[in-house]
């Protein structure tokens, strides 16, 4: 017979999107001249359609974020018609019975703030904070759980030191400032929703399953514990006074032989050559136990253009996340990346990381078979072996 592994109550079962990603039409960001998204999936006048798609899918959770560059396009200048809009879109979602998970900060930028230097100048922490307050107060009756900012090390790190995404530069100091803004911004953030509008407040954070490439050699067991300081505990253990929930973006396994070299495997890759390693959420998982924090998977997903891995790699990472949960790890939720395909940041429109597909000519959308395998999972709440 086959084995059935149960999700605990009330468990989320979600899929998440981002604004600059999906809705289209957006000129007014950092990214906006160097990687313009254009009409990307045109999600800002087809989100009912997209959460019909949800809601057909047995999911009980979204998680989106909202257009800081919309809302603001000038410092102080708030627009009530696309605040409106936004009300309708989270409205869309309560009425399919759909928890919301919203992030304030999805990577973009008014250009109005990255002209001034964006994550590197710390003026941007009260810009924030106006502009979450305002948030928190136009929205607090249809949002259940906030994330301040997604992956703040990925954007410092992309867009500081590597060069791929705005703004484009190698420098040190704005990377480490940027780092030292997005702690404060955070936590100053966390103290206006949670204490002064008493909701609930995480973060989305990428870590990474970092093992020695040799666990014989004491300089790779070495390189590795750096590395998962510094990537996965750092600035968690800076906010951890001041955070609710921890959310957790999984994508990457790392083999790291001195000093810093990546030496992987790969037996499974993704459309992007990524490595598939769904052990890897379960060491991420039972890492983050010791901040005694209720977790949710916030993002997890593949670009897989033919959907050949999709199905197989759902199961396995939730079969390791539901290890986790039987270890002691408070996981209350999935949310898999990404509902539809998307505008994939530097890489442009070819990954294809949607389980449902979006025909870019048409902007048709047609549900792939591993949705429906999903959806099963999330309508009986349990992963069958
Ligand atoms: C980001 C998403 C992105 C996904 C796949 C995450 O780092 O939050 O915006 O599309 O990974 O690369």
């Amino acid at each position: 017979m086959a084995k059935k592994l149960e999700f605990p109550d009330n468990f989320l079962w979600g899929a998440s999107t981002s604004s600059y990603q999906v809705e289209g039409n957006l000129e007014n960001t950092n990214w906006s001249d160097k990687f313009p998204a254009g009409r990307a999936c045109d999600h800002y006048h087809r989100y009912q359609e997209d959460f019909d798609i949800a809601d057909l899918l047995n999911l009980n959770a979204f998680r989106l974020s909202v257009e800081w560059s919309r809302i603001e396009p000038r410092p102080g200048e708030f627009k009530s018609k696309e605040i409106e809009h936004y009300r309708k879109v989270f409205e869309d979602l309560k009425e399919k019975n759909m928890k919301v998970m919203l992030t304030l900060n999805h990577f973009t930028l008014p250009k109005w703030i990255s002209e001034k230097g964006g994550w590197s100048n710390s003026k941007i922490i009260s810009h924030f904070s106006r502009f979450s307050k305002r948030m928190v107060g136009e929205y607090k009756d249809l949002i259940d759980f906030w994330i301040t900012i997604n992956e703040p090390l990925i954007f410092s790190s992309l867009g500081y030191l590597e060069k791929e995404w705005p703004p484009l530069k190698k420098d040190w100091i704005s990377f480490l400032k940027s780092i030292r803004n997005q702690v404060k911004a955070h936590k100053e953030v966390y103290n206006i929703l949670n204490q002064d509008y008493n909701q609930k407040v995480g973060i989305a954070k990428n870590n990474q399953c970092f093992e020695p490439f040799n666990e014989n050699s004491i300089f790779d067991r070495f390189s590795s514990r750096v590395a998962d300081f510094l990537w996965n505990r750092y600035f968690l253990n800076k906010i951890n006074g001041d955070l609710d929930f921890i959310g957790l973006n999984y994508y990457f396994h790392n083999k790291i032989k001195f000093p810093w070299k990546i030496r992987n495997e790969n037996k499974i890759t993704t459309d992007l050559n990524w490595e598939v390693y769904p052990e890897g959420i379960y060491h991420v998982l039972k890492e983050l136990k010791q901040y005694e924090k209720p977790v949710y998977v916030t993002e997890n997903g593949l670009a897989d253009s033919e959907d050949e891995l999709r199905k197989e790699f759902i199961k396995s990472h939730l079969y390791y996340i539901h290890k986790a949960i039987k270890e002691g790890v408070n996981v209350q939720g999935y949310f898999h990346w990404s509902l539809i395909d998307n505008f994939e940041w530097d890489k442009g429109f070819k990954p294809r990381f949607g389980l449902v597909k979006v025909n870019y000519d048409t902007l048709e959308r047609s549900i792939r078979p591993s949705a429906f395998y999903y959806s099963d999972v999330a309508k009986n709440n349990q992963l069958e072996l």
